[in-house]
């Protein structure tokens, strides 16, 4: 783009309906791009990337070119920054954010981020190469080492559908959202934290267990006897059963067979909680009130885990009470740029 080029663009955030824990080790996820996001808007040029955002107390305000990323101040500005740094912008930016996204939550916020800065400082490009150098960008902003769902699906995500993603491929499908479900978001109220090790953790747990029995994605439920350690067992156990529930709720969800899927997410929270260990006891109460209210199909902690959101499906037009925020969301389009004649995402 021209020196001076005006910039508007909007990444969405996402919510995973199933299919946790399983990206970063080649397997199966089904989330959506949701109707709350990120809008970054403002002039390409001079030589430093200057932006406020309205849910961010202080500015960020970097010289280019970027030095290390995760050395940024305030840190909310590593993941622009270190997207500047993979795209080697040499255009700098001055402009707003603006932000509908609930932070802390596990809807990808960061991510929603990563990818309108993107989109804001690149040209684009198509969703799988998009959402490649996003999560370099954010593995070099804050060092954790997730896999490719969120920055998949906010890159490539489509309207009115969850999309089936393999991890392996990195190919996907979109599949509809039957027109009697309703996907509703709850805030548990203990803000998440995954920057500790964790997630890590868990990563290296599983990727232990593939040492002994091969790729997870291949192994069967009995494949897994073959792992000694309890522990390790467990953790495989998640991510074999999870890859098998994400191809029944794609499933249950084509065949509009709402309460199947239902049973599927509760079975997920459950493997979350017991196999995984990545639930909170204020996600599993809230899972539990969901899972007997009349006019819910099921529940489950969406996303790393750890605090954050529950994912609900339910009959339209419920309202339910969560103890913090709830959000009735829509599956919409992927990141794209809303100047006109400007690039796109793919
Ligand atoms: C975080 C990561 C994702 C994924 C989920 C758990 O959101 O960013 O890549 O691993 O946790 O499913």
């Amino acid at each position: 783009m021209s020196d001076g080029g005006a910039v508007r663009v909007w990444a969405p955030g996402r919510v995973n309906l199933i299919g946790e824990h399983t990206d970063y080790m080649g397997g199966l996820v089904l989330p959506m791009a949701v109707d709350l996001g990120i809008t970054i808007e403002g002039r390409r040029g001079g030589d430093r990337i200057t932006l406020t955002s309205d849910a961010e107390a202080q500015p960020v305000d970097i010289p280019l070119p970027i030095g290390d990323p995760a050395l940024v101040q305030p840190a909310w500005g590593r993941f622009v920054a270190a997207m500047a740094a993979e795209l080697g912008a040499t255009e700098g930016l001055v402009g707003t954010i603006a932000s509908t996204l609930p932070k802390g939550s596990g809807l990808s916020s960061s991510t929603a981020l990563t990818v309108a800065a993107a989109l804001a400082l690149g040209d684009g490009g198509p969703p799988v190469e998009t959402a490649q150098r996003c999560l370099r960008a954010e593995i070099a902003a804050t060092g954790v080492p997730g896999g490719l769902m969120d920055q998949l699906v906010i890159s490539g995500g489509v309207a009115g559908h969850a999309l089936l993603i393999d991890c392996r491929s990195l190919t996907f499908e979109p599949v509809p959202i039957p027109l009697d479900a309703q996907v509703v978001v709850l805030h548990s109220g203990q803000h998440r934290q995954l920057a500790g090790s964790a997630y890590a953790d868990r990563r290296a747990q599983c990727e232990a267990a593939e040492s002994i029995v091969g790729p997870l994605r291949d192994a069967t439920l009995s494949d897994l006897d073959a792992i000694t350690d309890p522990l390790l067992r467990r953790r495989a156990r998640h991510v074999v059963s999870e890859n098998g529930r994400v191809v029944a709720f794609a499933a249950a969800l084509r065949d509009d067979d709402l309460v199947a899927a239902g049973a599927l997410m509760l079975e997920g929270h459950r493997s979350l909680r017991d196999d995984f260990e990545v639930s909170t006891d204020a996600l599993d109460g809230l899972v539990q009130t969901l899972a007997t209210t009349p006019g819910v199909h099921g529940a489950r902690l969406t996303g790393a885990g750890f605090g954050g959101c529950v994912v609900a499906l339910t009959e339209p037009g419920l309202e339910l009470e969560g103890p913090a925020g709830v959000w009735i969301v829509q599956a919409v389009d992927g990141a794209r740029n809303l100047a006109a004649g400007g690039p796109t995402s793919g």
